[in-house]
């Protein structure tokens, strides 16, 4: 794998996202198979983890539906190939008129606060809409990335349901399905399990239900030895509890999720090139063409990408501070044991597929990187590298 990766930096130049489309399809069937005690499930992938319409094909292949954020990742979504039925739209904080021009093609909405909700409900009362509940339980991994707590932005709160039950009721809308997301990075299935307990109680209020989705944020591992959400163990005890509401229920609902790391992270890893190794008088300081323009999580979450140097793989390890380009800290590991590096060589991140080059960007007046997908064996340049016009594009220069 390592001479594919530093055949491919050499060939599409560096900094550059490179993606393995076998990993996404095992990750893909392995929460498809954890869960096969269900008869109808359904897996919406977050488009937000990864959204390079190759990528999206990818998963429209798969047979897997697509869940969206904002009208463009819809558009994306359509444009590779998703029947809208397929898409699920789950914005936080948008316009009405974004969800109006969202449910106009045909997709299925998600609406997360009762002010949209009854402006909706009153002018489309015929349109089937889920809600997302927000069930204030504390999961998540950063608090940036814990969205079902009680001061969460996110969802209708579980104290909310009289009013969310009465806005039902006057509106006469269709309620079809049930939503929570509580957050990424959830490593206790307790938790998960108990907040999926308030989901089905929830439920009991509405009498349409097709379906309910159980949100995301499952748990890979990031450094060796990282704990991972047990999600075949998961499988099973939410599977047989779900069949066990839907007998109660009295109708066979779809089970959904919409993850984006589980299926994503682990199949990207970040090319880039050491530019300067810089002895200081406390550190190792290796300096790569790139920074946090193009991988912000470790300076945003704090988190940890395990770094490999793919050029010189056996070498005798050192301790390095591994950084970037830009003009602020962007500090990407502290005291990384990694072999030995020298300028001109390739330093791999590893678990760079979710929420890196979606999050990248311009600062600097930086291009955002290449991506390339390794797909049945071969290297496909998915995106171009940025020139100085992409960086002009859209500017107007007026006489001064
Ligand atoms: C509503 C919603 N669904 C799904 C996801 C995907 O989560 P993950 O990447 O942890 O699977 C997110 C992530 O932010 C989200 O906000």
């Amino acid at each position: 794998m390592n001479t594919q990766l530093l055949k491919i930096a050499e060939k599409f130049g560096s900094p550059i996202y490179v993606y393995d489309s076998e990993k996404i399809i095992t990750q893909y069937d392995r929460l498809k198979n954890a869960f096969k005690g269900v008869k109808s499930l359904k897996l919406n992938y977050a488009a937000k983890a990864l959204s390079n319409i190759s990528i999206l094909k990818l998963f429209n292949s798969l047979g897997s539906g697509l869940d969206t954020v904002s009208i463009q990742e819809v558009k994306l979504g359509l444009k590779a190939g998703f029947a809208a039925e397929s898409i699920i739209f789950t914005p936080n904080g948008v316009s009405l008129q974004e969800i109006e021009e969202v449910a106009e093609m045909g997709v299925q909405i998600n609406i997360d606060n009762l002010s949209i909700l009854e402006q909706f409900g009153t002018k489309h009362p015929k349109v089937p809409v889920c809600i997302r509940i927000n069930p204030h339980v504390m999961a998540g991994g950063n608090t940036n990335i814990s969205v079902g707590h009680i001061d969460s932005k996110f969802g209708i709160s579980i104290h909310q349901i009289p009013l969310l039950l009465r806005i039902v009721e006057n509106t006469g809308m269709n309620i079809n399905g049930i939503h929570m997301h509580t957050g990424s990075d959830i490593l206790d299935i307790d938790v998960f399990l108990y907040a999926s307990e308030i989901l089905f109680e929830t439920a009991k209020n509405f009498k349409n239900l097709d379906f309910i989705d159980f949100g995301s944020g499952f748990k890979v591992p990031y450094k060796t030895g990282d704990i991972e959400t047990n999600i075949e163990e998961l499988g099973e005890k939410l599977s047989k509890r779900f069949n066990e509401f839907c007998s109660s229920y009295g109708k066979e609902l779809t089970l959904a999720f919409e993850p984006g790391k589980f299926l994503v992270s682990e199949a990207g890893v970040f090319l880039a090139k050491v530019n300067v190794v810089k002895q200081t008088t406390s550190t190792v300081f290796a300096q790569i063409d790139s920074g946090f323009n193009h991988l912000i999580r470790p300076m945003l979450y704090g988190s940890q990408h395990e770094i490999v140097n793919i050029s010189n793989p056996e070498g005798r390890e050192r301790f390095y501070s591994v950084v970037g380009y830009i003009c602020e800290t962007d500090t990407f590991a502290n005291n990384r044991r990694i072999s030995e590096i020298n300028e001109g060589d390739i330093l791999c991140f590893k678990n760079a597929g979710a929420y890196c080059f979606t999050m990248a960007s311009n600062y600097n007046s930086r291009y955002r990187p290449a991506e390339v997908l390794i797909h049945n064996g071969e290297a496909h340049l998915i995106r171009e590298r940025e020139t100085f016009e992409d960086i002009l594009n859209k500017q107007i220069e007026i006489t001064i």
